[in-house]
């Protein structure tokens, strides 16, 4: 973020310093549409005018704080009123420029995603649309309950905690298990994360990219155990769900213990990232 501002900054002071003000008059036209002349055709060439270019302009000149000397302190001056205009809504832990333009984006996402399916717009659009009303459809999810789950669950092998003395250890095999989860549509990424990609060193290829497993807890807590604050949420989360979804609460206790010293395990032979 701080990169980026200072990036941004460099380019507009970069503007700056060739005194935009004596070669360039803007003027007021209807409203808010100005009209910027370039005095000098060389200049005009090198900057860029689209109004793209000119919002994000005044975006960098909003941000920074012109009382501050930069000499001073550097920070302030590019960002200082970035810090004196932003209020962090109380549920959000921050906000950075980057995450303002993604808070726009989610918004437009909405509206478009909430308008009424067309028959005529592409098949992936029309299933996004679809999914969205029913996840945000809580009457149906209410009246679902666990049966959903609980029917996708059967088709991915059964979890062993809901199934309790019914599951059958010598029936598990795991790389069935990753047929099951990817047939279904879910990661299958838990033992080892597998996905075909672009091939870095010749883009015009495909390869096939076998990585470590994708944990449920970054490795860095993982590996501190169960006594950390964290894992033991962790821990407890992993209990509340299961129980939720119908499991014994002392199975669950102990399986999933099981299960998560399994993680930690895997967490301890990852590579740090
Ligand atoms: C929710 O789902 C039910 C059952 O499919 C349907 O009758 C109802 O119209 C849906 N409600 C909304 C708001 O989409
Ligand atoms: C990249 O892959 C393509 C297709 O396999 C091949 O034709 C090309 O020669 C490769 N390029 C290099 C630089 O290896
Ligand atoms: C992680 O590995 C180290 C070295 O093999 C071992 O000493 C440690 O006990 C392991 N930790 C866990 C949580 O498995």
């Amino acid at each position: 973020m701080y990169a980026a501002n200072l990036l941004l900054f460099v380019i507009t002071y970069i503007l700056n310093s060739n005194s935009y003000s004596s070669q360039f008059n803007a003027e007021p036209l209807l409203g808010n549409t100005y009209v910027i002349t370039a005095h000098d055709n060389v200049e005009e060439q090198k900057i860029c005018l689209s109004p793209g270019c000119i919002h994000t302009a005044s975006k960098v000149l909003e941000y920074m704080d012109p009382e501050v000397d930069p000499c001073d302190d550097f920070y302030e001056f590019t960002c200082g009123n970035f810090l004196k205009k932003t209020n962090i809504p109380d549920d959000k832990s921050s906000v950075t420029s980057f995450s303002i333009i993604s808070d726009m984006l989610q918004e437009q996402l909405r509206t478009m995603i909430e308008e009424p399916i067309q028959d005529n717009e592409p098949k992936p659009f029309q299933l996004t649309k679809k999914l969205y009303r029913a996840c945000m459809n809580k009457t149906l999810i209410e009246n679902e309950g666990l049966r959903t789950i609980h029917a996708i669950l059967q088709e991915l092998g059964g979890w062993p905690v809901l199934e309790g003395p019914m599951w059958s250890e010598a029936d598990f095999d795991w790389r069935q298990s990753v047929y099951r989860f990817r047939k279904v549509g879910y990661s299958v990424d838990y033992f080892i994360d597998f996905s075909v990609g672009v091939d870095v060193k010749n883009s015009t290829k495909r390869i096939i990219d076998l990585d470590q497993a994708s944990l449920g807890l970054r490795r860095e807590f993982l590996t501190k155990g169960l006594d950390d604050k964290i894992v033991g949420a962790y821990y407890n989360y992993m209990v509340d769900i299961a129980v939720l979804f119908g499991a014994d609460r002392d199975r669950a206790v102990r399986e999933l213990r099981e299960s998560l010293e399994f993680e930690m395990k895997l967490a301890n032979v990852s590579k740090i990232r």
